[in-house]
């Protein structure tokens, strides 16, 4: 087909690159040159983490401050599409992300190419996705299309089961009672379904009506409660992340950071929607309608 595309994203435990992979497959096999980068950080994020390395990163993936990068480099000088891989971390999109989007040698290759995003995150990536949009509006790249893979069990289910997997690296059933973490398997095949369909749109370089089809696939779904939980969750973080990197000692104001988060997760979550099903949701279906439809858009 004679089209370059670049795929950039970081990734720790693998799932990011593997959802990548997959995506693109269906891509190279129609004959596009698809370039893989997988960048790193300067001073590698710790994986397995502890609790407390955690928790730290939090002031910074919120204020989104960059950090550096291991030098990394592009074969092309430009391309026809660039997939952008990236992860939410508290409701951010990561520290190596953000990096990644605030760099120059990528900010000079987005400009003004279509950019398709792809996350690979448990269940929140809504607010992530916002915070993405204007970094990569001001560098002059075209957003036109967005790939969110979740982790579809409950939410206080995928809760405790990527802390298991973040906390010891195993992707695997904790207590061989939960299920497995993150994406399923199933999910991250079925990205190839979504590359499939942005071939012909590739192909005539006219993205219009991509998002469109790759939503009707089921490349984003918007649920309401955990939309709901993050419009609320992204302010109280702000005021979080706004105090704690203030701090010079850090460790006390994170510690009670955790427990908020898991007080709003288990305690307060749960009360605000049912207050919200009983006397707010039901006469607000116009709203939430117009709000699902621009979240899984890409305007
Ligand atoms: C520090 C940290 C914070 C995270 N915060 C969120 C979050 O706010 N929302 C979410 O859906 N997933 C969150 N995740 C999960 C990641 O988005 C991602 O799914 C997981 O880390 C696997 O990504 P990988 O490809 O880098 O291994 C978080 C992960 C980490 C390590």
């Amino acid at each position: 087909m004679g089209k370059k595309v670049l795929a950039v994203f970081y990734t720790q435990s693998g799932q990011l690159a593997s959802i990548i992979d997959h995506f693109t497959r269906p891509l190279s096999d129609a004959g596009v040159s698809v370039e893989k980068v997988q960048v790193s950080p300067g001073t590698a994020y710790p994986f397995p983490w502890s609790g407390k390395s955690f928790f730290a990163v939090m002031p910074d993936s919120v204020n989104q401050v960059p950090g550096p990068l291991e030098p990394f480099s592009f074969k092309e000088a430009s391309y026809d599409l660039i997939i952008l891989g990236y992860q939410a971390w508290f409701l951010s999109p990561s520290i190596p992300a953000n990096s990644l989007m605030n760099d120059p040698g990528f900010k000079a290759i987005a400009k003004n190419c279509p950019v398709i995003t792809v996350t690979g995150a448990r269940n929140m990536w809504i607010s992530a996705m916002e915070k993405v949009k204007p970094v990569l509006k001001k560098s002059g790249a075209k957003l036109v299309g967005n790939i969110a893979l979740v982790d579809r069990h409950a939410n206080f289910v995928s809760f405790v089961t990527i802390l298991y997997w973040m906390f010891t690296g195993k992707k695997d059933r904790y207590l061989n009672i939960f299920p497995v973490p993150g994406v399923s398997e199933e999910d991250i095949k079925n990205t190839g379904a979504f590359g499939e369909i942005v071939i012909p749109y590739l192909q005539n370089n006219n993205w219009q009506g991509l998002q469109e089809e790759l939503v009707d696939a089921g490349a984003v779904r918007i649920s309401y409660p955990l939309m709901f939980i993050e419009s609320k969750a992204r302010k109280i973080f702000k005021v979080w992340a706004g105090i704690i990197s203030k701090r010079k000692k850090r460790t006390a104001w994170l510690v009670a950071f955790k427990y908020y988060l898991l007080i709003a997760l288990f305690i307060a979550a749960p009360i605000i929607l049912t207050v919200d099903a009983i006397f707010f949701k039901p006469f607000l279906s116009g709203r939430i309608k117009r709000q699902k439809q621009y979240y899984s858009g890409v305007n």
